[in-house]
């Protein structure tokens, strides 16, 4: 499964990158506003950390004006995917740009599989299903990426899911057993995936235990 990361501060990306785990970086409009930068300025950078999709969202209402934006932001940068919602006017952009070989398409705010049905139908290159916003709505949001998942395959569809609206580790677990072919993560759920309270506890204990081997502060130090 690969990993975005779903952020746009340039920071976060920049150590995520440096981890050598990361496939892509996802935004949306509050994302943007929280870094507080310019907006192409940011994408651009964020472009240059990373190899592969970066997610910029359009937010025209009409399929012309998410057309025009789609080409836009595509034309900054050969990373740049553009991100569209899941409205009657985005799947028919979606399908208008489905020809154009400098567009790509990330169909957001999936929040049901016959959304999920229609983004794929469209051609749009990536879905991001939004599960955190499910679950706190009380439904089960890992349900639709199982449902999405089994749909894709059993008719073909190229689009990748991307498991979006993630809130906490399990949920990178569930999309993984799910079948996902992308998890977009925030930097603060990223940083609890690495850690495990006894890889800590272990490490103190071999750190003490490392001062007894009588070269300890030679042997390794070259
Ligand atoms: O990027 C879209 C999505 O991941 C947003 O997540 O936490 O605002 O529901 P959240």
């Amino acid at each position: 499964m690969k990993i975005f990361l779903d952020t746009a501060i340039v920071e976060e990306i920049r150590e995520a990158a440096s981890w050598g785990i990361l496939d892509g970086v996802t935004t949306n409009p509050s994302l943007a506003a929280q870094s507080g930068r310019s907006f192409k300025e940011n994408i651009l950078e964020i472009c240059e950390i990373v190899d592969g999709p970066v997610s910029a969202e359009t937010v025209g209402l009409t399929a012309a004006e998410i057309v025009s934006e789609a080409r836009l932001v595509c034309s900054w940068h050969r990373h740049v995917v553009a991100k569209i919602p899941c409205i009657s006017e985005g799947l028919k952009a979606t399908r208008a740009l489905k020809d154009d070989p400098n567009v790509r398409v990330n169909m957001t705010l999936v929040f049901s599989a016959n959304q999920g049905l229609l983004a794929a139908k469209a051609g749009a290159n990536f879905v991001s299903p939004f599960i955190g916003r499910l679950d706190d709505a009380g439904h089960d949001g890992m349900e639709l990426i199982r449902d999405l998942v089994a749909i894709y395959d059993r008719y073909g569809f190229d689009a990748e899911i991307i498991t979006a609206s993630v809130r906490h580790p399990r949920h990178v677990v569930g999309a993984a057993l799910a079948g996902s072919h992308i998890a977009t993560i925030p930097f603060k759920v990223l940083q609890k995936m690495a850690r495990h309270p006894l890889t800590d506890v272990g490490l103190a204990r071999f750190l003490k235990d490392w001062e007894k081997v009588p070269d300890h502060d030679t042997i390794l130090k070259g």
